[in-house]
Order: structure tokens, then sequence, then C-alpha cells
């Protein structure tokens, strides 16, 4: 009988992908069987793979990527390839998408129900528009390709596994509350420290897109949108058909009149003048004994998901949270009054390739 394989195609070798390719070569010599078999990876623009399906070597991937002349394909034109190996090779095959696209993403349903599982940590196809979800799930049932993304929520931290844990041994989940974005984390924990003091708004949001904690341009942080999709993707898990990340109240922290700026340059040169409506915020929640944070919220019974600032009293877990830490705590019926509570590093290649690896795992032990 020939060795069992899984077939391993992967779309997107940025940071998340490089580190991902690291951890799968590790896996693979760590599990000989499975054998698992790269077959394909892609940027946005080339493509490496074999036309007589034969496997690509780990180790010189991501070298070979960057000097081949050979074009990515075509979604569909992926699909096709990832069938042809499927059938050369008589092993399942597996697409690993370490992309942001939204493209990539509206082609899950097509992939799966052409038995391709899928493993990511995009969130685009997750918090959507509520049809694409259910598009995905469906496809999957009825192909029985599998579908799982971890690292879309608080990276490798494990967050949608515990939720799901929760929900299918039939806990009743009543609030899910957290802190979901990096760069938000580290904000807040500077600007408004538990201990007092911290520095003026605009000088962390400059200090944060220094260290290269937020997006070229900030404000595809501080709308708010990031943690929306994070929300979504929460809320749908637990049992509430959010329609998409803006059909619930989310607090953007760019100014209204820094919204149309040209440029995320402009937009940090004119920061400083709305520093002093952060430092009311700042001073009231002083006045209270609490600090101000941006979280998101999901609560069942209201059926209400909200992202935007809260003030916490500075015991509060959410308060005394420290750099650029994630934390999510969920209320159900059978951890009563104490929240069970997940901490830690919510970004970065290594920790969000884990999760994406930890699922391909989980994957491989159910089709192979
Ligand atoms: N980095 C983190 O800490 C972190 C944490 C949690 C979740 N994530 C998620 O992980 C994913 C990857 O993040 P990253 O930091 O690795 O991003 P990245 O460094 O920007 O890499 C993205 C990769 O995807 C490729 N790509 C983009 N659009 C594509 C398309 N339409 N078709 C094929 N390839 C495409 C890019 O190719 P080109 O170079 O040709 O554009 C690049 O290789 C994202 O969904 C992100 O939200 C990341």
């Amino acid at each position: 009988m020939a060795a069992k394989q899984v077939n391993i195609a992967i779309i997107g070798a940025g940071g998340v992908g490089k580190a991902f390719l690291a951890q799968l070569q590790a896996l693979s010599s760590r599990r000989p069987s499975p054998k698992l078999s790269l077959c394909y990876i892609s940027t946005s623009k080339k493509a490496l793979y074999n036309d007589d399906f034969s496997p690509l070597a780990y180790e010189t991937a991501i070298q070979e990527l960057a000097t081949t002349s050979k074009q990515a394909k075509t979604l569909s034109q992926v699909v096709d390839y990832l069938g042809a190996v499927s059938k050369s090779t008589n092993a399942k095959v597996v697409l690993v998408d370490n992309t942001s696209s939204q493209d990539v993403a509206d082609f899950y349903p097509t992939f799966l129900k052409n038995s391709v599982s899928i493993v990511t940590p995009n969130k685009k196809a997750f918090s959507g528009s509520y049809k694409l979800w259910q598009d995905i799930f469906a496809a999957a049932e009825s192909s029985g390709a599998k579908v799982y993304h971890e690292s879309s929520v608080g990276a490798g931290l494990p967050v949608i596994s515990t939720l799901k844990d929760l929900v299918e041994t039939g806990d009743e989940v009543t609030k899910i509350e957290g802190v979901f974005s990096g760069t938000m984390s580290f904000l807040f924990n500077s600007f408004a420290p538990v201990e007092g003091a911290g520095g003026q708004w605009s000088a962390e949001v400059k200090k944060a897109k220094d260290l290269g904690y937020t997006e070229p341009d900030p404000r595809d942080d501080l709308n708010g949108l990031d943690v929306a999709r994070k929300l979504t993707i929460l809320a749908r898990l637990a049992g509430l058909p959010v329609e998409s990340p803006t059909a619930f109240p989310v607090q953007s922290l760019i100014p209204k009149e820094l919204e149309s700026v040209a440029s995320g340059d402009e937009f940090l040169q004119r920061l400083p003048e709305f520093d002093s409506q952060m430092e009311e915020i700042k001073a009231a929640a002083e006045r209270e004994g609490k600090v101000v944070r941006f979280v998101g919220s999901i609560d069942m019974a209201s059926k209400a998901v909200k992202v935007g600032l809260e003030t916490f009293e500075k015991s509060h877990p959410i308060a005394g949270l420290k750099g650029s830490d994630n934390i999510i705590s969920f209320y159900t019926k059978r951890y009563g009054a104490k929240p069970l509570i997940i901490q830690g590093a919510g970004a970065g290649g290594d920790v969000t390739a884990m999760g994406v690896t930890g699922d391909l795992n989980k994957v491989i032990s159910q089709i192979a």
C-alpha cells in the first residue's frame, strides 16, 4: 500500500507565510506519516509548482519563489491544479491562505466544494457577509472538507477553539469581552497606564507607528474595523447571525476632520490638534479612579455587539494588560462570576503561524 500523504498548497508568503513554512518543515520531519507534500506556494504575483505534480523542497521554497519567473495562477487555475495534484497523488489537499485577501476568501466555497480543506489566519471570509459564512460551512458540510481559522482572532491564542469547545459541550456563553487589537492594546497601555500619567495621544500613535505596531496608515487601526471583524467572527460562532462588521456600533478614533486627509503622514502631523479630546477622556476616567481602554464586547442576552472606548477599574484584568497583549474573557454559565480568561501576544509571525500549524495538524488527523 502507498504511504499516506497530504498535499499542502500555500497562498501568501509574507511574515506569517514564511513562519508557517518553517513550522511546516519542522512538522513534516517530526511526523513522517502522513507525508506532508508541498505542491504550490505563491505571493500575489509569483508561484512555485511543478507541472508533473512532484513535491517542492521546503528548504529552498522561499528563495526559489523570489527568483522564479513563473506567474501566480488565477484562483480558478489553482482549483484546477489542486484537483489534478489530488488525482495524480491519490491524496487530499489542504490550502493554507496566509493572505488578507478578500478575493481568496471569496473562493473558499469553491475550494471546499472541490474537497480542498482550508486553514487560514485571514479574517475576511468569516467576517464578511453572512452569506459567505453560510456558503463556506455549507460547502464544507457537503464535501467533507475541513475549514479552520484559529489565528483569525487573537493570532495563536486559543480563542476560537475555546469558544467552539464551550458551545459544543453545552455551556451557555453569556458575554465575551476583551482587547482584540495589539495596536490598540499598546496605545492605551502607554497612553493611560494604571500607574497614572502616560504619554500624549498623538505621540503614542506616532511611537506605535515607528515601532511597526500600526498599519502603514494608522487610521486603518484607529477606525476599529479590525476589532469589529474579530467580534463578528466570535459572535457568529457563539450563535448570533451578525450580518457584517458594520452591522453594530463601532467607535472610530479618527477625528472627523482627519478622516479624509490624503496620507497617513499628514494624519500623524495633524493629530496633535486633537490631543485635548483624548486627554479629556483620560481625565474623566481618572476622576472615577478608572482607566480607558478600547474593547469589543458581545452580550448574548441582548444580542448586543459593540466596539469602542470603555472605562475599567484599575484592578480589572483588562486595565492591567501590558505591552501589545490581547485579553479575551468568556463569561459563561459554568464559569459563573469569574470568567475564563485567555491572555498573551495577539500578533507576530511566529505565534500567528503556530495557530495555523496547529489547525493544519487537526485537519490532517481528520482527513489522512
Ligand atoms: N502578522 C500578524 O501578526 C498577524 C496576526 C494575526 C493574523 N494575521 C493575518 O495573517 C495574514 C497574513 O499576514 P502577514 O502579516 O503575513 O501579511 P503580509 O506580510 O502582508 O503577507 C501577505 C502575503 O500574502 C500575499 N498576497 C496578498 N494578496 C494576495 C492575493 N490576492 N493572492 C496571492 N497572494 C496574495 C502577499 O504577496 P505580495 O507580497 O505579492 O503582495 C504576501 O506574500 C493576514 O490575513 C493577517 O491579517 C497576521
